[in-house]
């Protein structure tokens, strides 16, 4: 049963720039999946441009944010969850966390704009950890950069290796279908957005003339030249290689018109990864072990400030998560129980009695956890935490209200908990300092401190580059000691107590390096 439940189980996210078309693609696989009936459905949580002081968009955003975390949904009995990475670079920890809870991911990438920014951020973490890659190409309705041009640019800006597994006929004005090189087949395009499902048109052999019949023989000679291009070129696709992260298949199509979505959808079930095994602590832990385990990667306030809980999105790495069955919260070494665990169906949330490996479980929660935190059936181990990256943004935290500091304490505790931001506190004098990927967040902090914990903060500017986690062999050698001595205005610790250093200048942490050699210098927290 347990196997069975893993086999039939996809769980993955949806990468890209913000407008490249994440959420229109996410809509149309409901829509395949039969989750939803009508396109529109899937609201999109973007910030909308100079939303910065408009907290009820901030507002709005979060609700949104809290029913499109993870978009459920079953296609040719293939259990699928979608989990939703932020695209707004301001919300980019967020997305880096998630995809600790992934077994694969689907880049997609714009065809008139090529490979963007936070693009690149993104699929560089997933690189570091080997996830399998799909790519997929949108807007092929719109005039676009050449196939072949962008294949390179996806190989040379994103590190990766791909291989095609489609190959659009025309593009923008002439765009007249996809040759599907998996499935061997010709999809035409009709522009129709309302159909769900194109007709499909085998093709045996590429040099019999109902392709020329269909496309006209311009088009068909020059898909012929392409498809003849792109074997000399590219590997052949590999599914092993895939799954390593070695190797990447690109498909194209228009999300908007849904065309090209199922092609990419039926070879998605195909080949993307069942829940992977992982690694905690103590050793490598398999799903279809009997016993549970999961950890949480996310945090959601509730949206109602009178009451304070929180949900708590939860992995499951193996085994099966019952309801009402005692865990261990390992961290606290206390066994808790849950009465109402929400699974993710579409857009909604239900109470569910039983989870499988892949699954990810929504746990209301009074303040008991922390993002990284394990649960298991009894076993001490904890999985490999949630690395934090340096914050970009640096202020220090002063209580405006002497009157609510324990207010105020219990606030920027709980949001640090839920992973708004990061805080430091100086070795030198105990100040609080706030860091955060995106000026953003600073705001959203000030509103809900104000707004459901009672408490008023003001910031003061601190000029630092990049916060770098400190690590060395010995800490009683001279040269540590020196360091910590000569630079104890710039120490700060981290939450979990890790020494961090505030370089104000990449000339600075440049300098501090080469007098102190053997002191080594982290953008992550998680270095070991
Ligand atoms: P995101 O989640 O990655 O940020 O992108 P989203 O799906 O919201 O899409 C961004 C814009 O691109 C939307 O237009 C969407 O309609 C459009 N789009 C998505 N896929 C395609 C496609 O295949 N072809 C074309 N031509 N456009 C596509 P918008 O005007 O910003 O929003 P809306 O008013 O249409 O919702």
């Amino acid at each position: 049963m347990l196997n069975k439940e893993i086999h039939r189980r996809r769980t993955f996210g949806i990468i890209s720039h913000p407008d490249a078309g994440k959420t229109t693609l996410t809509e149309k696989l409901l829509l395949f999946g039969g989750a939803i009936q009508e396109a529109g459905a899937v609201k999109s949580n973007k910030i909308k441009k100079g939303a910065t002081s408009d907290f009820m968009e901030i507002e709005r955003q979060r609700g949104i944010s809290v029913a499109t975390s993870v978009l459920a949904f079953e296609y040719q009995d293939i259990k699928i969850n979608i989990l939703d990475t932020p695209g707004h670079k301001d919300f980019a920890e967020d997305t880096f966390r998630t995809l600790t809870a992934v077994d694969s991911v689907i880049v997609v990438i714009d065809v008139a704009k090529g490979v963007e920014e936070q693009t690149e951020k993104l699929v560089e973490v997933c690189r570091m950890r080997n996830i399998p890659i799909i790519v997929f190409v949108n807007k092929l309705d719109r005039e676009g950069k050449d196939t072949f041009e962008l294949l390179d640019e996806i190989e040379q800006k994103l590190h990766l290796k791909v291989t095609p597994l489609s190959c659009p006929i025309g593009i923008g004005y002439d765009f007249k279908g996809i040759y599907n090189i998996w499935e061997k087949n010709v999809n035409l395009f009709s522009g129709d957005s309302r159909k769900n499902i194109e007709e499909t048109i085998e093709i045996e052999n590429l040099n019999d003339g109902t392709l020329d019949e269909l496309i006209t023989s311009k088009a068909a000679n020059t898909l012929r030249e392409e498809l003849e291009l792109m074997e000399g070129i590219y590997p052949e696709f590999n599914k092993d290689e895939y799954l390593n992260g070695h190797l990447q298949p690109v498909f194209f199509g228009s999300a908007l018109n849904s065309f090209g979505v199922r092609e990419l959808l039926d070879c998605f079930i195909e080949i993307a990864p069942t829940p992977r095994p992982k690694e905690s602590d103590t050793r490598l832990v398999s799903p279809d072990e009997k016993e549970f385990s999961g950890f949480v990667f996310k945090i959601h306030a509730n949206m109602d400030p009178k009451h304070r809980d929180r949900l708590a999105f939860v992995k499951i790495v193996s085994g099966t998560f019952e309801r009402n069955k005692p865990y261990l919260h390992v961290r606290n070494n206390k066994k808790m129980k849950f009465s109402s665990p929400n699974a993710f169906f579409a857009e909604k949330k239900q109470i569910v009695d039983i989870s499988y490996p892949g699954d990810i479980v929504g746990l209301h929660d009074t303040g008991n956890f922390k993002i990284g935190d394990t649960l298991t059936e009894g076993e001490n181990m904890n999985y490999r935490g949630i690395p934090s990256f340096s914050p970009e943004h640096f202020k220090f935290i002063n209580n405006a209200d002497p009157m609510k500091s324990k207010q105020l304490e219990k606030g920027i505790d709980q949001l640090m908990d839920e992973g708004v931001a990061q805080l430091f506190i100086l070795e030198l004098n105990g100040r609080k300092v706030i860091g955060t990927v995106g000026a953003l967040q600073f705001e959203v902090i000030q509103y809900r401190l104000e707004h459901e914990y009672g408490a008023t903060c003001r910031y003061e500017n601190l000029n630092v580059h990049k916060a770098c986690w400190v690590e060395t062999d010995n800490e009683k050698s001279a040269e540590y000691l020196d360091f910590k001595r000569v630079k104890s205005r710039f120490l700060a610790k981290d939450k979990r107590g890790q020494l961090v250093f505030f370089a104000d200048s990449s000339f600075t942490l440049q300098m501090t390096q080469s007098k102190y050699p053997n002191v080594k210098f982290h953008y992550v927290s998680e270095y070991k």
